[in-house]
């Protein structure tokens, strides 16, 4: 399996291939299943599939979690070739990404920025936009893949391809769980083994919301969140938030023409999980 630290030798590969459908899969790497099931997704449907991995400094507003963020490409690397050889990876540093200057360009995506992380995360959209697009530059693909783990930054995505008139299908693919329960995700290897299987109270406590939400307003299901992690002893809720799916707007009263998920964030420990469930009609 081929790692491209540049892009200059991963678009003459690809100019060669003369390929009609190229797969794109970004990543800031410690992959894990979740990650491995985009890719295959991105196999089945595309003559190649191009990983990349790069942690990207502009989308973290929180240096500590910048410089904890795993990184570990010979793991990846051997990681995505259990799952074929074939698969080209670009780990370019932030040169080749960003020449001489890394920061964030400024993006107008509108309302569904504003709340959730856009609210949370100060700066984060821009810098995801910022290198999505770079990426996008280069590596030229035809479709590219995200979780749904990532709700909103996948909504995010969509704008971005609309605002900048990419010509690249967007893929979004279904949230891969631990046994628990819990959201795979880079960040579950910081967790230790009682904040682990602690964790799981985040879906399970989704489920429960789910189970609730035809017989409860959003206002009841919004304090029984925050009873259930007022309880807990070191899980702690940064928020918790029901929104229409398509506007990923947060409202009071529910319609029954709308489609609503419920999203959530929770620190264990200095770890940050993040996790989404749909809820269906109001
Ligand atoms: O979801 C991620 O891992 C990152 O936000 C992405 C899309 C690779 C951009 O750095």
């Amino acid at each position: 399996m081929k790692i491209y630290k540049t892009q200059s030798e991963l678009q003459k590969f690809l100019r060669a291939k003369e390929l009609s459908r190229v797969g794109f899969v970004p990543t800031m790497g410690a992959l894990h299943n979740g990650h491995l099931s985009l890719v295959k997704k991105a196999l089945e449907e595309n003559e190649v599939c191009v990983v990349s991995i790069f942690v990207n400094p502009t989308q973290f507003d929180n240096a500590d979690d910048l410089e904890k963020y795993p990184r570990t490409l010979q793991n990846d690397a051997d990681l995505l070739k259990t799952v074929s050889d074939e698969i080209l990876v670009y780990a370019p540093n932030a040169a080749d990404l960003y020449g001489k200057e890394v920061k964030s360009a400024h993006f107008n995506f509108g309302p569904i920025a504003k709340e959730m992380e856009g609210a949370f995360r100060h700066g984060h959209f821009d810098g995801v936009g910022t290198v999505v697009s770079l990426l996008f530059e280069a590596v030229k693909p035809t479709a590219a893949y995200f979780g749904e783990k990532d709700f909103q930054q996948l909504q995010i995505i969509k704008k971005l391809v609309e605002i900048k008139k990419f010509k690249i299908k967007i893929v979004g693919c279904e949230i891969i769980r631990e046994k628990n329960g819990l959201a795979r995700s880079s960040r579950n290897t910081r967790l230790n083994a009682a904040q682990f299987d602690q964790a799981a109270l985040i879906y399970k406590t989704l489920k429960e919301v789910k189970m609730r939400w035809h017989s409860s307003s959003i206002n009841d299901l919004n304090e029984y969140v925050e009873s259930v992690f007022k309880k807990h002893d070191f899980l702690n809720l940064e928020y918790f938030v029901i929104a229409n799916e398509a506007t990923l707007k947060t409202g009071k009263r529910k319609r029954i023409t709308n489609t609503y998920r419920a999203f959530i964030v929770v620190f264990a420990g200095e770890v940050r999980l993040i996790d989404n469930l749909e809820l269906g009609k109001g």
